[in-house]
C-alpha cells in the first residue's frame, strides 16, 4: 500500500516535473538563466570553530574552506534551535518550534514528527517542478505519512533519527563507549550500557524501504556521499531543477574515521573525522562544480552547536565560549541559548552569483533558508502563517549588509520548557530571561535560573558572554525597553499562529524494524 502510494506521488512528481521543465524551457531558457538548483548540506553538532576560515587554530577543513573562499562565509549566523529535530523542523519550514510545533527531539518510539499541515520547502519545490531528494537523517518523524517521501522528497536515503539511537555492528567512538549490537546468534538480549540507547540495530532506510540493519556506521558516510553523487548526476542528465538536502551524521557521535591508527584518541579522533567530514563536503561540491556549476546554490551550515557532554569527542566553539555559565557549572553548548548553543558556521556558495571571499556580519539564521530558496525559484510561500526567516538574496548577492534587527532562541532542552522564547537577540545585545547549562563533560549541570531583569550582554564587546551588562547603566536601561518590547510583540504574534502541535507519544511498535524475529531486527537488502 505504501509502495503503491509513494509510485503514484512520483509519478504525480515527475508528470508536474515534466511541465515544468518545458516551462523552463519556454520562459527561462534563452535570455533568462534556468530555476537554479540547490543543495544545503546540514552538519550535525558542528562548532562554530570547527570550520578553519573561522577559527585558526583549526586545520582540518581545507575544502570547507577552500569553499569560504569562493563564496561567502557569515559570522553571525544561528541555527533556530540547539537541537536537532526543532532546528530540522525550523529549516525545512522556515519557521519557529512554538509554530511548527516541534520543540524538542523525537525518539525511536514516537508516534509523531513534524506536524502533517506544516509545509516543507522540499513539498514547495517539488509541486512547482523540482526534483528533490534527502539523504542523511531525517530526525522529524519515522511512523507512517511523517517520512521523508511523504513530506516532499521523492527519494529519501538515510537514517530515520540520529546515528546513537540504534545499535551497530561497528559502534564507532562514543563517549562512553557504547557495544556493538547483540550477535545474531545471542541466545538473550544483552543491555546496553550506561547513555546506549537501544540494542535495536540503527536502521538505514532508501524511501520506504529499510536496506540496512544495524547499519555499518563505518561505510555511511561512503554511501551518503555516492548516493548524493548519483542524485546530482541523474537529477542534472533530467534537465529539471533539483533540491538536494544532504544532513550528514557528521560530527555527532559516535565518530567514525576514514584512516584508523592506533595512536588516534581524543581530540586526534575528533579532528580524523572532521576531516572525513570535509572530505565529504568536497565531493559533493566538486560533483556540483563537474555538472551544474554555474546554477546551483550550495548552502553549507549547522543544526546546532557541539555536545559538550561528549568531551574531547566534541566539537570547537572558538571565542564563544559561554563564561558566565561555566562559572557556574554545566556546558553553554548544544541544548542551551548560550552562543556555543546556537553560533554555527555558514557558507554559502554559487559562483558568479554569489561574491567570492567575502565575509558577512549579517545577523542571520537557518531559518532564512526557506523565503530565500522561496524566492530564488520564484515560487511563492504557503499561504496562512508567518515565517520567521527573511528573503536574504540581496545579502546573499552582496547588496546588502543588513540582516535580522531580531532573533529568538528556544529552549531546547537545557533549563525552563521546551521551544519557550527565553533569549532575544538585539543587534550587538542578547538578554537572557532564563540561563541555564547542558550537562558538562565533568557531569556538572548547570542548573535553570530566571532573571527578573534579564542578563543582557554586549556580543560586540564580550563575545564569551563572561559579564552582563550593570542593569543600572545607561546602555541596559536603553536597551531593555526594546527587548520587552520585541518579545511581548512576538508572543502576541505567535499566539495566533501557534496551531500545529506535535504528537510526542510513543507506541513501542513503531520502531524501525525489519525483521522482528532476529535480536537487533537484523536484516540487509542488496542495495
Ligand atoms: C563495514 O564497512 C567497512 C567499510 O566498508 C568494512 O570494511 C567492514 O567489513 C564492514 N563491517 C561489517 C561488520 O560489515
Ligand atoms: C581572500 O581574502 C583575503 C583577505 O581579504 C586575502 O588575504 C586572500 O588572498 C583572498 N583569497 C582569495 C582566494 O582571493
Ligand atoms: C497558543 O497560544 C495561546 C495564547 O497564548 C495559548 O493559550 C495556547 O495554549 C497556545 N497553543 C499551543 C498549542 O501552544
Ligand atoms: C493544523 O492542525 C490543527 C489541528 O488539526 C488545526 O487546528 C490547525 O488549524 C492546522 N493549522 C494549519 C496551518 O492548517
Amino acid at each position: 500500500m505504501g509502495g503503491l502510494l509513494l509510485k503514484v506521488l512520483l509519478l504525480g512528481a515527475s508528470l508536474t516535473g515534466f511541465l515544468y521543465s518545458f516551462v523552463d524551457f519556454c520562459f527561462y531558457g534563452k535570455t533568462v538563466l534556468k530555476r537554479p538548483n540547490f543543495v544545503i548540506i546540514l552538519a550535525d553538532d558542528v562548532g562554530w570553530g570547527d570550520l578553519g576560515a573561522n577559527w585558526a587554530e583549526t586545520k582540518d577543513t581545507p575544502q570547507l574552506d577552500k569553499m569560504a573562499s569562493e563564496g561567502m562565509r557569515f559570522v553571525d549566523f544561528h541555527a533556530p534551535a540547539s537541537t536537532c529535530s526543532p532546528s530540522r523542523a525550523s529549516l525545512l519550514t522556515g519557521r519557529l518550534g512554538v509554530r511548527n510545533g516541534v520543540t524538542h527531539n523525537f525518539a525511536i518510539s514516537s508516534v509523531g514528527g513534524l506536524p502533517l499541515n506544516e509545509t516543507t520547502l522540499a513539498q514547495v519545490l517539488q509541486e512547482a517542478g523540482y526534483i528533490t531528494g534527502m539523504i542523511g537523517k531525517w530526525h522529524l518523524g519515522h511512523h507512517g505519512l511523517y517520512q521523508p517521501n511523504f513530506r516532499g522528497f521523492s527519494y529519501y536515503f538515510g537514517i530515520p533519527y540520529s546515528h546513537d539511537m540504534g545499535c551497530s555492528d561497528t559502534p564507532g567512538y562514543n563517549h562512553p563507549p557504547c557495544p556493538a549490537c547483540p550477535p545474531a546468534s545471542a541466545v538473550s538480549r544483552s543491555s546496553p550500557g550506561k547513555n546506549c540507547y537501544s540494542d535495536v540495530g540503527l536502521p538505514l532506510y532508501e524511501n520506504l524501504i529499510i536496506v540496512e540493519q544495524p547499519v555499518n556506521l563505518t561505510s555511511l558516510a561512503e554511501k551518503f556521499a555516492e548516493k548524493a553523487t548519483q542524485f546530482i548526476q541523474q537529477a542534472s542528465d533530467s534537465g529539471r531543477p533539483f533540491f538536494l538536502y544532504l544532513a550528514l551524521t557528521h560530527m555527532h557521535v559516535p565518530l567514525t574515521v576514514t584512516h584508523w591508527s592506533a595512536d588516534l584518541s581524543g581530540q586526534r579522533l575528533y579532528r580524523e573525522s572532521l576531516r572525513e567530514m570535509d572530505n565529504l563536503v568536497g565531493r559533493i561540491k566538486d560533483k556540483v562544480d563537474s555538472t551544474v556549476k554555474e546554477n546551483t546554490f550550495l548552502w553549507f551550515t549547522g543544526d546546532n552547536g557541539p555536545w559538550s557532554q561528549k568531551c574531547e569527542l566534541a566539537g570547537n566553539v572558538g571565542p564563544f565560549t559561554g563564561l558566565w555559565q561555566t562559572k557556574r557549572g554545566g556546558s553553554p553548548t548544544k541544548q542551551t541559548t548560550w552562543e556555543g548553543g546556537h553560533r554555527v558556521p555558514a557558507l554559502a556558495y554559487w559562483p558568479n552569483r554569489v561574491p567570492a571571499n567575502v565575509t558577512s556580519t549579517a545577523l542571520l539564521s537557518v531559518l532564512d533558508i526557506f523565503p530565500t530558496i522561496a524566492s530564488l525559484a520564484k515560487v511563492n510561500l504557503p499561504p496562512k502563517r508567518h515565517f520567521d526567516g527573511l528573503d536574504i538574496s540581496e545579502v546573499l548577492f552582496g547588496h546588502s549588509h543588513t540582516g535580522h534587527r531580531v532573533l529568538f532562541h528556544p529552549n531546547s532542552g537545557a533549563a525552563g520548557s521546551y521551544g519557550a522564547l527565553q533569549t532575544v537577540r538585539l543587534g550587538q545585545y542578547k538578554a537572557f530571561y532564563i540561563t541555564g547549562g547542558a550537562e558538562a563533560c565533568d557531569g556538572s549541570l548547570g542548573p535553570e535560573r530566571h532573571h527578573r531583569l534579564p542578563l543582557i550582554f554586549n556580543l560586540q564587546e564580550d563575545p564569551e558572554e563572561c559579564a552582563p551588562l550593570d542593569s543600572s547603566s545607561a546602555v541596559y536601561q536603553d536597551i531593555l525597553p526594546k527587548v520587552t518590547g520585541v518579545l511581548v510583540d512576538i508572543l502576541q504574534d505567535i499566539s495566533g499562529d501557534n496551531t500545529s502541535v506535535a504528537d510526542y507519544s510513543h507506541d513501542p511498535s513503531v520502531i524501525p524494524c525489519c525483521n522482528v524475529l532476529e535480536i537487533a531486527c537484523r536484516c540487509q537488502l542488496p542495495l
